[in-house]
C-alpha cells in the first residue's frame, strides 16, 4: 500500500500534458492541447488534453482519463504500479513495506514477468562488471567494438555465462518462480519436462548462454525482452537471439532505442532510424539521440504509428548492402503510407551507422548526417533519371515504380507537390505522373481492405470506433482497465437518463449549501441549511429508491461512502478514483462536452451557469424521478392483478390507491415546480 499523502504527492506532480506528453507530441489547439491517439492508430489527430481540467479525452476512441488512467491504460499498469512509475518520474519517494508473500500472490501476470525481467536485467550486467568471465568475454567483446563505459551503462548491457543454465540457477535461488523464468522465454523448458508436474529449476535451461545482452524497453522504460548476441564466428550460430514474443514483449510493437530516445525526437521533430541494435548504441555514442531501430522483426506499421506520435519525420538509414536495401523497401511505402516525411541517408563503401561511425570522428559524423539526407522521392527521381537516360523504354518502366511510391501518400496536397517535384527531376509531364498516380488510387479505393487510400481529412468522430483500424484492437491485450469502454453504458435502463442527472447534479453541485424545510419530532417546521448532496441522498434514501444502472450506481455508492466518512467529494476526488469506471464517468457525463471538445469552439454556444439553477434542477429531477418510479410500480401491480385471486386482489388494489394518491402528490410538486 501506498500511503495517501504520497498518493497525493504524485496526482499533484502528474500534470497530464507533461505525463501524456511523454509519450505522445501534443500541440496547443485553442485551450487544449492535441495529438494522435496511441490507443487508437491515427493519422489525423482527435486526443484532446485539458491541462485545466487535469483531464485526456480521444474524440476518435472514446478514450478518456486523468493522468493515472494513461499510464494504467498505455503502459499496461494497476493503480498501484502506475502510481510507482509516475513516482519515480517525478522523484517522489515511495517508501513501500517488504512485499509479503500475499501481496506477491496479488500481483498480476504481467508484473510478475516484468520484475523477472528486471531482475535479469541487473544479473546480466552484475556478470560482466564482477565475473572474471564476464570481464573478460562480455565487456572485452563490447571495449573491441569501442563503446565507452558511460554508453555501456546507459544501454544497460550485460553478459550471460557460458554455463548453460547459470542464470535460471541464480533466478530460482533469489526466489523468482520458474514459472515465470519460463513464460518471460529468459529459460527454456527442456523436452525432458513432463507436462502437468510443476515446473523446477531442473527443467529448465538459459536461453542465451555465453552471449552478449542488449535489454530491450518499451515506450515505458520497463524491460521486456532482450537480444543476445552471440561471439562466435561459426556462421551456422544465429548471430542474434531474440526474446520470443510474451505477454509483454508485443514484438511489432516496440522500437528499440525509443525509451532512451524520445525527448530527442521531440525536440528535432525528427527520427532516425536504423537496423540494429548496435548502430543505435553508435549513433549515441556519436551524440545522435533520436534514433531507434525495429527489435527482432521488419517494420511494423505498429511500430511506425509510434514513431508518428512523435514526429512526421523520419530518416532511414539502413545498410547499402542487399539485405538492407530490400528491408529498407519494404518499410518505405509503409511509411509513405503512414502520412511520414521520408528522407535516406546512405553510407559509402556498404557502410552501417555503426561501422560508418568508428571511422570518423564524432564532428565527421554527425556532419555527415546532417548534410547527406536526401527526401527519399527525391533521390528515387534523380536515380531513375540517371540510371534511365538513354533508354526511354526502360524509364516508362521505372515511372511506375515511383507513381506507386506517390500514390500511397495520404495528404492531398503532400501528394500534389510530391508529383509536381519529381515530374520535374524526371523531366516528364506532370499531368502523365498526376494520371498515373490517379489511375493507382482508384484501384485503391476499389479494393475495400484498402484502409490508408481514403485521403486524409475524412477521419472524423466516432466513425474511427468500431472500424479496426490496423492494429488498433487486440483482443488479447484486454486487461482490467479495458472495462473503461466496454462498460455496460450502452445497454438501455429505464431510468437511466434520471439516474445520470441526479448523479451530475450531485458531483457537480453536492458541496452547494441549501436551505430546506425540516420538521423536528414535534412537527415544528424549522429552516435546515444541508448540502445539496445531502439533501439527494436523503431524498432517495426516504423513498427506498435504488439505482439500477450498474455503472451510476458504482458511482452513487462511491458518493455515499464518502459522504459515510464525512468528506465533501467533489469532481476532484472522482477524477482521482483509482477506479477507471469512476473516472471515465465524469469524464464522459459530468464535464460539459462543449467545455473541452475543439469543434464545439466555433459554434459560440452558451452554457447556461448551470449552479445558479442546481437547487432548483435538483428537486425537479428528484420529483420526475419519483413520478416515472411511481408510474412503474403502478404498472407492475397493474400486471399483478391480473395473475392473482380475488382475495389477494384486495391488497393490491389497496396498495394501487396509495400509489396512485402519491404519484398525485409528486406530480402536483413537480407542476409547481416547473411552474415557478
Ligand atoms: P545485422 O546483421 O545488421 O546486425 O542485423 P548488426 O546490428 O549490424 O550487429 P553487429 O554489428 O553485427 O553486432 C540487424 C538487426 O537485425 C536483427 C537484430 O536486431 C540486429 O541488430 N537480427 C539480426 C536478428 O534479430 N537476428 C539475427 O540473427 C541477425
Ligand atoms: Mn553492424
Amino acid at each position: 500500500m501506498i500511503p495517501r499523502v504520497t498518493v497525493d504527492k504524485i496526482l499533484d506532480a502528474a500534470l497530464v500534458e507533461e505525463v501524456v506528453g511523454e509519450f505522445i507530441t501534443l500541440k496547443k489547439r485553442g485551450t487544449n492541447l492535441l495529438g494522435l491517439c496511441p490507443f487508437h492508430g491515427e493519422k489525423t489527430p482527435s486526443f484532446t488534453v485539458s491541462a485545466v481540467k487535469g483531464i485526456y479525452k480521444c474524440f476518435g476512441c472514446g478514450k478518456a482519463g486523468n493522468s493515472v488512467n494513461f499510464i494504467m491504460d498505455h503502459l499496461q499498469l494497476s493503480y498501484p504500479e502506475a502510481l510507482k512509475w509516475l513516482a519515480r518520474k517525478y522523484n517522489i519517494e515511495v517508501i513501500e513495506k517488504e512485499i509479503t508473500p500475499e501481496e506477491r500472490e496479488q500481483q498480476t501476470e504481467r508484473e510478475s514477468m516484468l520484475i523477472v525481467m528486471q531482475y535479469a536485467q541487473r544479473y546480466f550486467t552484475e556478470t560482466m562488471m564482477n565475473t572474471d568471465e564476464g570481464k573478460s568475454i562480455g565487456l572485452g567483446y563490447f571495449k573491441e567494438r569501442e563503446l565507452r563505459d558511460d554508453i555501456i551503462a546507459k544501454f544497460q548491457l550485460g553478459y550471460s555465462l557460458e554455463e548453460r543454465n547459470a542464470f535460471t540457477k541464480a533466478a530460482v535461488k533469489s526466489s523468482y518462480a520458474p514459472k515465470y523464468l519460463a513464460k518471460t522465454g529468459m529459460s527454456i523448458v527442456s523436452n525432458r519436462y513432463v507436462e502437468g508436474k510443476e515446473l523446477a529449476e531442473a527443467d529448465l535451461f538459459d536461453r542465451y548462454a555465453g552471449r552478449v545482452m542488449f535489454p530491450i524497453q518499451d515506450d515505458g522504460g520497463r524491460v521486456v525482452a532482450f537480444g543476445g548476441r552471440t561471439l562466435s564466428t561459426d556462421k551456422k550460430t544465429a548471430k542474434y537471439i531474440n526474446s520470443p514474443e510474451t505477454e509483454i514483449y508485443n514484438k511489432s510493437k516496440i522500437l528499440y532505442g525509443l525509451w532512451l530516445g524520445k525527448k530527442a525526437i521531440q525536440n528535432n521533430d525528427a527520427c532516425y532510424l536504423v537496423e540494429g541494435y548496435m548502430d543505435v548504441i553508435a549513433m549515441h555514442q556519436a551524440g545522435i539521440e533520436n534514433v531507434v531501430a525495429s527489435s527482432g522483426t521488419s517494420l511494423t506499421v505498429d511500430q511506425i504509428k509510434s514513431i508518428h506520435r512523435f514526429t512526421r519525420n523520419i530518416i532511414v538509414l539502413y545498410d547499402g548492402d542487399e539485405a538492407g536495401q530490400k528491408a529498407s523497401n519494404r518499410a518505405i511505402p509503409l511509411l509513405l503510407e503512414e502520412g511520414m516525411n521520408v528522407r535516406l541517408l546512405q553510407f559509402p563503401n556498404n557502410d552501417d551507422p555503426d561501422s560508418y561511425s568508428r571511422k570518423v570522428t564524432i564532428q565527421e559524423f554527425q556532419d555527415y548526417i546532417k548534410n547527406s539526407t536526401d527526401d527519399f522521392l527525391y533521390f528515387k527521381a534523380k536515380k531513375l533519371k540517371t540510371e534511365t537516360a538513354n533508354d526511354p523504354i526502360k524509364r516508362a518502366g521505372v515511372i511506375k515504380d515511383i507513381v506507386e511510391n506517390i500514390a500511397v501518400i495520404p495528404d492531398n496536397i503532400i501528394r500534389s507537390i510530391y508529383i509536381k517535384e519529381c515530374a520535374n527531376i524526371m523531366e516528364i509531364e506532370e499531368s502523365i505522373l498526376q494520371l498515373e498516380v490517379n489511375k493507382i488510387r482508384r484501384k485503391g479505393s476499389k479494393s475495400s481492405s484498402s484502409q490508408s487510400q481514403r485521403p486524409s481529412g475524412q477521419q472524423t468522430g466516432t466513425q474511427n470506433q468500431s472500424t479496426s483500424e490496423e492494429g488498433a484492437f487486440d483482443p488479447a491485450s484486454l486487461d482490467d482497465t479495458s472495462f473503461m469502454e466496454a462498460a455496460p453504458e450502452s445497454e438501455l435502463y429505464g431510468f437511466d437518463a434520471e439516474e445520470e442527472k441526479l448523479l451530475c447534479l450531485l458531483i457537480k453541485y453536492g458541496n452547494m449549501l441549501i436551505t430546506t424545510q425540516a420538521e423536528d419530532e414535534v412537527n415544528m417546521e424549522h429552516e435546515l441549511e444541508i448540502t445539496l448532496g445531502e439533501f439527494i441522498i436523503f431524498e432517495l434514501w426516504r423513498d427506498e429508491i435504488v439505482y439500477e444502472n450498474p455503472l451510476y450506481k458504482m458511482v452513487l455508492d462511491e458518493y455515499i461512502e464518502q459522504l459515510k466518512q464525512q468528506n465533501l467529494p467533489n469532481i476532484e476526488h472522482f477524477l482521482r478514483s483509482p477506479n477507471p469506471i469512476v473516472s471515465s464517468f465524469i469524464i464522459n457525463h459530468v464535464i460539459d462536452k462543449y467545455e473541452i471538445s475543439p469543434k464545439w469552439k466555433n459554434f459560440g454556444v452558451l452554457v447556461p451557469k448551470e449552479i445558479d439553477n442546481a437547487k432548483r434542477d435538483a428537486q425537479r429531477s428528484l420529483f420526475s424521478f419519483k413520478s416515472r418510479k411511481l408510474s412503474h410500480f403502478i404498472h407492475e401491480k397493474q400486471m399483478e392483478l391480473k395473475t392473482i385471486s380475488y382475495e389477494d386482489s384486495l391488497k393490491v388494489l389497496e396498495e394501487l390507491k396509495h400509489l396512485d394518491s402519491l404519484k398525485g402528490r409528486v406530480n402536483k410538486l413537480l407542476g409547481r415546480e416547473v411552474i415557478k
